[in-house]
């Protein structure tokens, strides 16, 4: 088992990374869990694949469970889910002291730690994460949301998890495509800050998209590591370290901005898209050589995540994504910053693009 602890003045916890953590919740989150019944965040299909398995486990240690269920997709994270799920929470007695388990992927997460940061003006939660995105992003680090008529994420607070337990075995009833998408957030790391990682994702990546339990464990582990430590120096996202998490989040974002938000193009599949754009865009300031870029574009093309905007069907230019882009939440004071590379494992802040400048190179890009 990867114990990998996220340390925080006042708020350190622990993620465990390992196979059988939900036939071994009781053990795990007993220390947590102060009264016989325990409140359940879950989605649909999280609760389908594991939601017996955690019952069977919590009732080991004298708990039941009370679940709250919520829909699968974007769309649950809500104000009137948020409504709905603080007065389910109030109505079952839930007070400061006391955890709420979110069991699911990165929606479930998000509302039930943001439902949880406001209740009572905050009570504690236990993240389960059933998708390889969550367990190597969304799940660690404490941003939580809604999402309105305005934008995603838009609505929402720090407030870190008591515990996060990684169970590996849920990533076995993920659809492949779902696994893709994950994995765009996994390689990420490699290609923001760890070199040897990226190289190690060239020579694994196709064993952990293809299910492969050793891989995925080492996988899920490095990425939580480099997580854990970007958070414990930047929490609040004030000093520049923790925005390089953001790498291919600005351009993905304008590509699901344009798609609808939509099943057509899932967050992970936009962000390796956008790491894409990212490395060529820096080749084209001059600031990294096109034989990374070119790597770059291998090694996630490999995995079989789409590497081209071509290959999308966008009728739209490259002005009217650089538009999607002005409405960022990253916006700040007029310029948008953006996440570009010096080298494989080298990205930094850069406050100077023009988003003209963009939209010209995404007009290239959509005729390549
Ligand atoms: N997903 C980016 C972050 O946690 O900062």
């Amino acid at each position: 088992m990867a114990v990998i602890p996220v340390k925080l003045a006042g708020r350190s916890y622990q993620v465990l990374v390992d196979s059988a953590l939900i036939a071994n919740a009781h053990t795990h989150a007993q220390p947590f869990l102060r009264k016989s019944r325990v409140p359940v965040v879950a989605d649909a299909n999280a609760r389908q694949h594991w939601g017996d398995a955690l019952a069977a486990s919590l009732a080991k240690s004298g708990h039941e469970i009370e679940w709250f269920d919520v829909a699968s997709g974007e769309g649950s994270k809500s104000w009137d889910n948020l409504i709905k799920l603080t007065e389910w929470m109030l109505s079952l007695g839930v007070e400061r002291g006391d955890h709420v388990i979110a069991l699911g992927g990165g929606v479930v997460g998000d509302l039930t730690g943001f439902a949880c940061s406001i209740l009572k003006r905050g009570c504690g939660f236990i993240q389960i994460p059933t998708t390889l995105l969550a367990q190597v992003d969304s799940s660690v680090g404490g941003k939580t949301a809604i999402n309105t008529d305005t934008g995603k994420n838009l609505i929402g607070a720090f407030h870190q998890p008591s515990l996060v337990l990684a169970d590996i075995d849920t990533l076995s009833t993920l659809p492949k495509r779902e696994m893709l998408a994950g994995y765009a957030e996994v390689i990420k790391y490699g290609i923001l800050g760890d070199l040897a990682f990226f190289d190690w994702c060239e020579a694994n990546g196709t064993k952990v998209t293809g299910g492969d339990n050793a891989a995925i464990q080492e996988a899920v582990a490095r990425s939580v590591e480099a997580k854990a430590r970007i958070v414990a120096e930047d929490e609040r996202e004030t000093t520049g370290v923790r925005a390089l998490l953001n790498l291919g989040h600005t351009f993905g974002h304008a590509l699901e901005a344009e798609t609808g938000f939509s099943e057509r193009l899932l967050h992970g599949e936009a962000v390796a898209l956008g790491m894409v754009l990212a490395a060529r865009y820096s080749v084209r300031r001059g600031l990294l050589p096109s034989q990374d870029a070119d790597r770059i574009a291998a090694a996630i093309g490999s995995s079989g995540l789409r590497t081209e905007i071509s290959q999308l069907g966008l009728t739209c230019g490259g002005t009217r994504l650089a538009d999607h882009m002005r409405h960022d939440k990253k916006m700040d004071a007029g310029t948008l910053p953006f996440i570009l590379l010096r080298s494989i494992g080298a990205a930094f802040l850069d406050h100077e693009v023009s988003l003209d400048d963009v939209g010209a190179f995404l007009d290239e890009q959509l005729r390549a």
